[in-house]
């Protein structure tokens, strides 16, 4: 526990109108304690973008050893008879540090390159389009349901060489190891729920691999097994805890992301309309987007040393949660922060991290989206929102939980 602590109230922290829109409560954060003990979230929070990109780039934050410390809460026996999904996460190359991070993240770019995400792009704009065939014309539908849900999960799919036949269960899967990592609490019912979807996927991932290995196929998991098979270091536990970290990491965060993204621009009318007469302008305002109202809000790491952050004393072994979501709305980083402007000329974000766990799926979740938006206007320039927008409550991921539109 810190010996300085900073605070500030939390009456309007993690409820209903937070998830709603946490954006005030941030505001606040920055201009009153922008480093602040929380006693909810038994942690840091670290609001400014230029500390938040620090923290996320030092070696003085670990990831390694968070989900020891999370689990520690919950009953021995629980942790015993859930050990699967814990040795799992255990072997993720986001809850370790160097040098074993190092080594994983080395690998995995080998396969993962900027060359195969390129090479998606047909596939994707294919995918998307068939989606788009669906929506119906004459009432109004959910968009998550019948499309951002959807596409995520198709696209890592077919990135990694896995029938569409399995897409619910993959889903299934992910929802379950989500739910168990994005909870502020681990509870035991979600470590049961997470722990079986882990021993289903390894089952289904042993029997995939073999499959691949007599018979190779051109895709990411076929690579990844080459890889393994070259290089001595990389174990099969390790292969198939970062093929189910690939699962859950683009799926929900891709979902929201789009889910966000068609939120905004339906609100402010006169952004969909740009986009709708100049398609050119999508990346732009993907990477708007991603600073105005990103899927992911926060990451945590762990203290490693007592270490001064903008002026406040955080201590070895202290939990620090660095808000993304605020850092974006920094006004000391951006001028007008709660303004969404796609032409601005401070453009940035820290949406997808810094340092060395920086997403390695931000290439690919720009792709998704973008294509996603341009061949929605094009194909429906009258769209429109019907209703409220209601979120989840999560502190992590932030993402509609459902977005009812019209095309006319
Ligand atoms: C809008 C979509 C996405 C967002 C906002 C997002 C955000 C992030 C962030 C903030 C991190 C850094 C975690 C940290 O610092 O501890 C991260 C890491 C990661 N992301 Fe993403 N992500 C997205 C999509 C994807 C996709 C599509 C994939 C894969 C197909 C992916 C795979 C990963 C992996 C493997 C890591 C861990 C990297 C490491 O530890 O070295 N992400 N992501």
């Amino acid at each position: 526990m810190a010996s300085i602590v900073s605070r500030i109230s939390e009456d309007d922290f993690l409820t209903p109108d937070f998830f709603h829109n946490p954006y005030p409560f941030y505001e606040r954060l920055l201009s009153e304690s922008p480093v602040v003990w929380s006693q909810k979230v038994n942690g840091w929070l670290v609001t400014p973008f230029d500390s938040v990109q620090q923290g996320l780039q030092s070696m003085d934050f670990g990831a390694g050893g968070r989900i020891a410390q999370a689990a520690s809460l919950l009953d021995p026996d629980v942790r015993v008879q859930n050990r699967a999904v814990f040795d799992c996460l255990e072997a993720m190359m986001s809850f370790r540090d160097a040098p074993d991070h190092t080594r994983l993240r080395r690998l995995v770019s080998k396969a993962f390159t900027a060359r195969r995400i390129g090479s998606m792009k047909s596939d994707i704009e294919t995918l998307v389009n068939d989606l788009l065939d669906q929506w119906p014309t004459d009432r109004q539908f959910d968009l998550i349901q019948m499309f951002s849900f959807k596409l995520p999960a198709m696209v890592i799919s077919k990135l990694l060489g896995i029938p569409f036949s399995r897409l619910s269960d993959l889903n299934r899967w992910a929802e379950g190891i989500v739910n168990l990592l994005s909870a502020g609490v681990m509870t035991p019912e979600a470590a049961r729920s997470a722990n079986e979807a882990v021993i289903e996927a390894s089952e289904y991932l042993e029997s995939l691999i073999k499959e691949k290995e007599q018979h190779p196929t051109h895709d990411l998991l076929s690579d990844l097994i080459v890889i393994e098979n070259e290089d001595g270091s990389f174990s099969r536990e390790e292969l198939i805890a970062l093929v189910i970290q690939l699962f859950f990491a683009g799926f929900e965060t891709t979902e929201g992301l789009i889910g966000n993204a068609l939120n905004i621009l339906l609100q402010q009318r006169e952004s969909y309309s740009e986009l709708v007469d100049d398609q050119t302008i999508t990346e732009k305002l993907t990477e708007e987007v991603l600073r105005f109202d990103n899927s992911i809000q926060r990451q945590t790491r762990i203290a490693r040393k007592n270490i001064e952050v903008n002026g406040v004393e955080i201590i070895q072994g202290d939990y620090v949660f660095f808000l993304i979501g605020a850092a974006n709305r920094d006004p000391r980083r951006f001028t007008t922060p709660n303004h969404f402007n796609s032409h601005r000329k401070d453009a940035g974000n820290v949406s997808f991290g810094h340092g060395p766990h920086f997403c390695l799926g931000a290439p690919l979740a720009r792709l998704e989206t973008q294509i996603a938006l341009r061949n929605i206007a094009n194909r429906f320039p009258e769209l429109r929102l019907v209703g409220d927008t209601q979120y989840g409550n999560l502190l992590a991921v932030r993402k509609p939980k459902s977005l009812m539109l019209l095309t006319q």
